[in-house]
Order: structure tokens, then C-alpha cells, then sequence
């Protein structure tokens, strides 16, 4: 039977993932699942606590070695994308949501697709992926020249600070010459066919 989402059970779930991160990263996800329920609040009220549950395990599988990304992944028989081939670290979301599900019952693919879904974006996103995403990025630990424009657009759009966020990835990736995972690219056009503008 998979678990009911209580706040008890949500507990659980926070020590669990908190004995696995290092400490340095407790505030980094502390403050996704903050920012995720406010979020949550203003663009998909009625999953908040799929979408704090997500937030709390997107990132439960980030101090894992890429071999054993990679390993936990094939094991599981994930679809492994070309980019994460190339970057298996890109893996940890989606092996962390698997982690999860093995050690409480998770039986959810929405919050299996916020958690694959928060590094690279996908074209397919629901509004739960899109938040946890978001949140990911603009989270009040988060400091970097642009981080207060995200927030703001934040609060105005989803689909605006989605556009916003992928192009700032994007922009980042292509300045600093590193591996672009095709899928924010297809995500920024979904978005721009849909007629957002951020
Ligand atoms: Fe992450
Ligand atoms: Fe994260």
C-alpha cells in the first residue's frame, strides 16, 4: 500500500533525506521545500503536499558517485537519456526518487517526474515538475546576479519563470562551454510555441 502524504509521514521523509545529504546541503533543501509550497499555494494548491514531498527528495541521491548512478539507474532499468550518458550526475534526481520509493512504498509518478525532471527541465513538464524546478534555482539560499528577477516572475507566471529559468540555464552552459542535455532545449520551445514570454 503506498504511504498517505500525513505531516508525520512528510517527517519522516525529511529525516530520511536529511541523514543522507551532507550538512552543507540541508539549508539548499530545506529552503526547495519552502519555496516549492509557496509556489505550490499560487499554481497547483491541491498537490502542496506532493509537491513539499517531491522537494524534500529531488536532490537524495546528489552525493552518489557517477558509477553508482549509473549503476542504480541500469538496475532499475531507467530510460537513460543521451545527456545523461554524457553526465550521469544529471541521473540524481530520478535515481533519488527511486531511493525514496524503495524506502517508503512512493508508488507516484508526479512526484517521480518533479524529482527526474529538476536538473535539465522536460518538454512534457506538468506544473508540479515546473515548481520544483523553479524552486530548485531560486530558493532563498541561492545567490547569483538574476536570482531576484526569477523571483519576482515567480510570483507573476509559472510558465514566464519556467522560460526564465531554462534560458538562464541555457545562457550559463553555453558561456561556460559545457554539455547541453537536449531536453531545456526542448522545453524552451515548447514554452515559446505556447506563446510564453518571460
Ligand atoms: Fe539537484
Ligand atoms: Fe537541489
Amino acid at each position: 500500500m503506498p504511504p498517505e502524504y500525513t505531516p508525520e509521514f512528510e517527517a519522516r521523509v525529511q529525516a530520511w533525506v536529511e541523514a543522507r545529504l551532507k550538512p552543507k546541503r540541508i539549508p539548499h533543501v530545506r529552503g526547495v521545500v519552502e519555496t516549492a509550497d509557496w509556489m505550490a499555494q499560487l499554481y497547483a494548491p491541491t498537490e502542496r503536499m506532493r509537491v513539499r514531498l517531491a522537494a524534500w527528495i529531488h536532490d537524495a541521491a546528489k552525493h552518489l558517485p557517477d558509477d553508482e548512478l549509473k549503476r542504480l539507474a541500469e538496475l532499475h532499468q531507467l530510460l537513460i537519456s543521451e545527456g545523461e550518458k554524457a553526465v550521469p550526475m544529471l541521473l540524481h534526481g530520478a535515481v533519488g526518487y527511486l531511493l525514496a520509493a524503495q524506502e517508503f512504498g512512493l508508488d507516484d509518478p508526479q512526484i517521480q517526474s518533479a524529482c527526474a525532471f529538476h536538473t535539465t527541465g522536460d518538454p512534457t513538464m506538468t506544473a508540479t515538475d515546473m515548481i520544483v524546478y523553479v524552486a530548485d534555482l531560486i530558493e532563498p539560499t541561492r545567490d547569483f546576479p538574476g536570482v531576484e528577477e526569477l523571483r519576482t516572475e515567480a510570483r507573476r507566471s509559472l510558465e514566464g519563470v519556467t522560460l526564465m529559468a531554462t534560458d538562464f540555464t541555457l545562457r550559463y552552459l553555453i558561456d561556460r562551454g559545457k554539455y547541453i542535455d537536449p531536453r531545456p532545449v526542448f522545453l524552451h520551445n515548447r514554452l515559446i510555441q505556447a506563446g510564453v514570454r518571460s
